[in-house]
């Protein structure tokens, strides 16, 4: 209802670009999408060479360091993580500070927020060693406050990290084993999760990666950005919709509804209804990671005895979508979101940790992205303009 071209002359030249649909913020040497041929490479390499031949430790390394490290690179990064692994124990009293039916998204962005308090001494966004050292702590504390948020939200105890084990499996330990029962790796399950992780480590310059960046333009330091991303991450419309999909798959199945009937109100947008794992501002394609959790569902669901029936429903939604005018007209393709919380539940996360686990995946991504822009001379704090919609100048009344 607002004349744009009249409030610009308000204001003087500037771009109004809700959503910033075209505004690039950043220059980046990190991530490439080509978002109309469903293209996605982390430092050059692309992500199916990645999903196919990397780890997650490894990937992480790449997106941080830019390029893959040697062996033992790769072992001295896996090293100085697991010598970080273990939280301040007045961090982990942190934990019952919430109701117990607390989402743990909130309580990881306010842990790694608290971070900031209990290690002072790698806060300087300007000193190359501090920096590192922060690096290191998220890199290795993250997926222990994750599993402990998930612990305290089923109220079982928080066991001390084994590090003996990498990143990822000592993750799978602390999120299932118990106390008393020596907890028995699945390589299978361990591999699985690997490859989500990968395949969520970075994407550009998306919501919580633009959060930490905005944050950390101020020179915040590491953890308060990264918490700031970890709450933008929270939203159904990003990172949540992992766990929005699972929940729709499952309204369809217990409603005994047909997927027809489905993308019919979808389509009508009756109530706000999106199909949700649908649609992505870059990808007017395939979503290539998409592509890779597709082609692996069957597989690893075949292997951890998922819900087929609701498999079944996602890939019957899909064969509508890519038909119907809607989709095609809108260039609406599935995104990475659609299939994986498919298989984090046949891992036995509950579903409110699937976008913790997406968190997991995209810190080496929101350290990269930080540490690039610290490093960049081009930066700037950032401080967009508006346009101004609202009364002119009135007096204050007199009484
Ligand atoms: N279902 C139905 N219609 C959709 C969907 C969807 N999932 N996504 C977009 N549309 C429609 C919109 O209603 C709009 O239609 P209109 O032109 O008739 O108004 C058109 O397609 C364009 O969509 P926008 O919302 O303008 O696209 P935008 O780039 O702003 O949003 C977003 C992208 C937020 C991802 C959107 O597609 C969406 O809400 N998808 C569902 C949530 C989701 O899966 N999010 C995960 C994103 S990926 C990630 O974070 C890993």
């Amino acid at each position: 209802g607002f004349d744009v071209s009249k409030l610009l002359k308000q204001t003087g030249t500037v771009t109004f670009d809700p959503g910033f649909m075209n505004t690039a913020a950043t220059t980046s040497a990190i991530t490439y999408i080509d978002g109309d041929a469903g293209i996605l490479r982390y430092r050059g390499y692309p992500i199916e060479q990645l999903a196919k031949h990397s780890s997650f430790l490894e990937t992480s390394y790449l997106l941080i360091y830019g390029n893959l490290p040697t062996p033992a690179e790769l072992d001295s990064f896996d090293q100085r993580i697991r010598r970080h692994t273990l939280l301040h124990e007045d961090l982990k009293g942190f934990f019952g500070g919430f109701p117990r039916d607390a989402h743990p998204m909130p309580v990881l962005s306010s842990a790694v927020s608290a971070l900031s308090t209990f290690y002072q001494d790698s806060l300087d966004p300007f000193d190359e060693e501090q920096v590192e050292l922060s690096t290191v702590r998220l890199m290795a504390k993250l997926p222990v406050i994750a599993a402990y948020a998930h612990k305290k939200s089923i109220g079982q105890p928080m066991l001390y990290p084994d590090n003996s084990m990498n990143l990822v499996e000592n993750f799978m330990r602390l999120s299932f084993g118990l106390p008393a029962e020596p907890y028995e790796l699945d390589p299978k399950l361990v591999k699985a999760l690997d490859l989500l992780l990968i395949l969520h480590a970075d994407h550009e310059q998306n919501c919580s990666t633009s959060t930490v960046r905005l944050v950390g333009s101020s020179n915040a330091n590491m953890f308060a950005s990264i918490s700031a991303g970890i709450s933008a991450l929270f939203g159904p419309l990003h990172g949540g919709a992992n766990e929005a999909v699972l929940n729709m798959l499952r309204d369809i199945q217990s409603t005994g509804m047909a997927p027809e009937d489905f993308m019919e109100k979808v389509k009508n947008k009756e109530d706000g209804v999106k199909l949700m794992g649908f649609g992505h501002r870059v990808y007017k394609n395939y979503d290539p990671r998409a592509k890779i959790v597709k082609a692996t569902a069957h597989e690893i669901l075949a292997d951890l005895g998922g819900n087929d029936e609701l498999l079944d429903i996602a890939m019957r939604l899909e064969e509508k979508a890519l038909a119907d005018d809607y989709f095609i007209e809108r260039k609406l393709y599935p995104n990475v979101d659609f299939y994986t919380g498919l298989i984090y539940k046949a891992m036995g996360f509950p579903e409110k940790m699937f976008t913790v686990l997406f968190a997991i995946g995209r810190l080496p991504g929101w350290i990269a992205q930080w540490r690039e822009m610290m490093q960049d001379p081009q930066t700037k704090i950032g401080r967009p303009r508006q346009l101004y919609t609202g009364l002119p100048e009135r007096n204050y009344p007199e009484r």
